[in-house]
């Protein structure tokens, strides 16, 4: 009996490495889009701890309104209110997951890094994260709350 429960905590453990977990988001407006999903990878546990020197894989999964040739990300780290930018090294969303031109009525799937440098402060923050379409009208823009740990 031991033997399985070991087991079964081993396999739960394993997978709760391998998923990508579903967060909580909050949308800050997405004028031209409706957002079904946000996954983070890794994330074991919310808020997601981001350990410094890391990478995170950031997977939204929305319905565009409308049609566009083009999709840039917009992403800022809110840091007590106020907004800094957060660099992420691919700001085209054509070459995040996303076949482009986007049409309307089509879900889409946009995959991105999130890097963590070093030298970013140990503090909890909402990362505010926009894709803006040929108009730099939001196709999404979510909010999600995360704690950048050493
Ligand atoms: C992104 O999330 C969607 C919905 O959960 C999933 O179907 C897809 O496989 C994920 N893509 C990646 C690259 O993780």
């Amino acid at each position: 009996m031991d033997y399985y429960r070991v087991l079964g905590v081993v396999l739960f453990s394993l997978l709760a490495c391998t998923k990508a977990e579903q967060v909580k988001f909050v949308d800050c407006g997405s004028a031209e889009g409706k957002v079904a999903e946000v996954d983070i990878y890794p994330c074991p546990s919310q808020p997601c701890q981001l350990h410094k020197g890391q990478s995170y894989t950031v997977n939204v999964t929305f319905t565009s309104s409308v049609a566009s040739q083009t999709s840039t990300a917009v992403v800022h780290g809110v840091v007590a209110g106020i907004p800094v930018p957060f660099p992420i090294p691919q700001s085209d969303g054509c070459k995040s997951g996303i076949q482009c031109p986007i049409e309307p009525q089509k879900a889409y799937t946009y995959v991105n890094q999130l890097p963590v440098k070093n030298e970013y402060p140990a503090i909890k923050l909402v990362v505010e994260w926009e894709l803006r379409d040929d108009s730099s009208k939001d196709l999404f823009c979510i909010k999600f709350p995360v704690q950048i740990v050493n």
